[in-house]
């Protein structure tokens, strides 16, 4: 039966941060946004696997964007778009819960349509 799982605590992680977790097999990126929304995707950039934690979340014209760190595309935070710098297929995006100070993901993993 499906359920959630735990994967971080609220607080380790930092409004503008980007942290990513090991679920699974699974790297996912999780995101809190300066408003406190946390979000979860591919922790993997899906031009040359760069690990997306490494780059930064910039605030730009139309929202907040992931940057990766190596080649600098960039991706928006609300749908995992790739909007600047390339041509690449959106970030698989996961649902969030948070409960008692805790990040849930699905269990098992499963990305949203
Ligand atoms: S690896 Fe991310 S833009 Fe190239």
């Amino acid at each position: 039966m499906a359920g959630w799982q735990k994967v971080a605590d609220l607080d380790a992680l930092a409004p503008g941060a980007l942290s990513d977790v090991v679920v699974g097999q699974e790297l996912v990126l999780l995101v809190r946004d300066a408003a406190g929304t946390v979000r979860a995707f591919q922790g993997l950039c899906p031009h040359e696997y760069a690990r997306l934690a490494e780059g930064t979340l910039e605030e730009g014209d139309g929202g907040a964007r992931i940057r990766c760190s190596r080649h600098l595309a960039r991706f928006d935070l609300a749908d995992g778009v790739c909007r600047r710098g390339w041509v690449l297929p959106p970030l698989r995006r996961y649902a969030v819960e948070v409960a008692d100070g805790a990040v849930l993901l699905p269990d098992p993993l499963v990305a949203l349509a």
